[in-house]
């Protein structure tokens, strides 16, 4: 029996890698400019962490789980998400103790949930994340969404929408949360087993529902907007203010209300509209989270962040016909002809590498012309010969493949030769 990939997980193999590090280096180059730190938490962590942290109700955390038992008896989960972990690292390494806040914090790596995979959903996906903790200045929600808005411009993308909402504080959850029980409970029994088991849990969620969006319900239910007090909806209007300052474009949802547990105040997505990017419009989701630091055993602190894939960013640049700028190519392909000359060539081969160039040899004791077409595959400036009587004049034949031209130097000027022409 042949051994497979799992489903749900993909290899990204030499060719489109290049892609990968191309979008991964942006990223990191804008978390610089918005000054975030790169952290890095362990693939795996108690599945406690995310019980509390994502919350009981969710469906990561009810269906989506890689939960597994150590061999010494512990319940491990590989990390669904990267908020809890990070917020886990802040508490237990004091970060909240240093003169610098808000902790400002950045992180790409592999996450892992058991979907029904299809385009853009994935059971291993790379997101990258920021999350801002210390600050509940609005002035870092609007910075939060304007890092994520670069990235994607930065690459190219245009056909992009976001879409913000607020939550509200815990007094208006709790009055919005009424608000829908009263609504919804007459009802009940129309909706599907998850919204009637939402219904006393987390009524919110049942505005999230796949499989009811439709219900007549959904669309009358009272808008969270309306049941905000005076904190939350100032607080909001001052988000919505410093986007609109910097440009930022916007559509308020009030539907609009994110899958994990942990979100109070600003919450958002950013949308591709572009045809073809499939089912899945969303290509990043985030927002507040002021309990979660506390929740997780940390001094009350407030947080907001957001993560998205690479994955559906990429679905997202194939969409709108956006391709990288990407060159592969190499400074030298050296063509060793004879045994003496081959002997010459490996030496020669280390010389170039240690002088800075990106060089290649044959290794398959390929004919001189299947050389060449290796050289052009490879897309080389120079290609450098060495034939036995080269190596009896001490020179090696060097090829312009921009220009066609050729010339002989001596051994000893080769590495010289290609710094002054490089
Ligand atoms: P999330 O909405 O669950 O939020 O996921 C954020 C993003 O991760 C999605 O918008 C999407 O780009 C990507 N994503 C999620 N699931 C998959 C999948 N199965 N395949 C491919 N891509 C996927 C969070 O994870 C929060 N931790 C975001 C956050 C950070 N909130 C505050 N800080």
């Amino acid at each position: 029996m042949s051994i497979n990939i799992p489903r749900g997980t993909q290899d990204i193999l030499p060719g489109v890698v290049e892609e990968w590090q191309y979008v991964e280096q942006k990223m990191r180059e804008m978390c610089k400019r918005y000054n975030y730190s790169e952290i890095r938490t362990p693939i795996f962590e108690q599945t406690e962490l995310f019980q509390r942290g994502v919350g009981e109700t969710t469906d990561i955390v009810q269906k989506e789980m890689y939960t597994f038992e150590d061999r010494g008896g512990r319940s491990m989960t590989l990390r669904p998400e990267g908020t809890a972990p990070t917020v886990r690292s802040f508490v237990e390494n004091k970060m909240y103790g240093s003169p610098n806040q808000p902790t400002k914090l950045f992180y790409i790596g592999p996450m892992f949930r058991y979907e029904r995979p299809q385009a853009g959903r994935w059971r291993q996906f790379i997101q990258f994340g920021v999350e801002a903790l210390g600050s509940s200045d609005p002035a870092i929600d609007a910075e939060v969404i304007a890092l994520a808005m670069d990235i994607y411009r930065e690459l190219g993308l245009k056909r992009l929408k976001l879409v913000i909402n607020s939550l509200g504080d815990i007094e208006s959850r709790k009055a919005h949360r009424e608000a829908l029980m009263n609504h919804f409970k007459p009802r009940i029994g129309e909706f599907c087993g998850d919204c009637q088991n939402r219904l006393e849990k987390n009524p919110m969620r049942i505005l999230d529902c796949k499989k009811d969006r439709d219900h007549e319900l959904i669309k009358s239910a009272p808008s969270i907007l309306d049941y905000l007090n005076d904190e939350s909806r100032v607080f909001f209007e001052k988000v919505k203010t410093y986007l609109t300052d910097i440009g930022i474009e916007f559509q308020v949802d009030p539907n609009l209300v994110r899958g994990l547990d942990y979100y109070n105040h600003t919450a958002f997505e950013i949308m591709s509209d572009a045809e073809g990017f499939g089912a899945i419009t969303t290509l990043m989701g985030g927002g507040r989270y002021n309990g979660l630091v506390e929740e997780i055993g940390g001094p009350a602190t407030p947080g907001i962040g957001f993560a998205l894939s690479i994955e559906r960013l990429l679905l997202a640049l194939k969409a709108e016909n956006i391709s990288l700028p990407i060159a592969q190519e190499l400074d030298c392909y050296l063509i060793a002809l004879g045994d003496q000359a081959k002997d010459k060539a490996t030496s020669l081969l280390y010389e170039l590498r240690k002088a800075g160039f990106t060089a290649e040899k044959d290794y398959q004791d390929r004919k001189l012309k299947a050389q060449f077409k290796t050289a052009d595959r490879l897309n080389v400036k120079f290609v450098a010969v060495l034939g036995e009587d080269e190596l009896v004049k001490n020179v090696i034949n060097i090829k312009d493949m921009s220009t066609g031209t050729q010339e002989e130097v001596g051994i000893s000027n080769f590495i010289e030769y290609l710094l002054e022409r490089s």
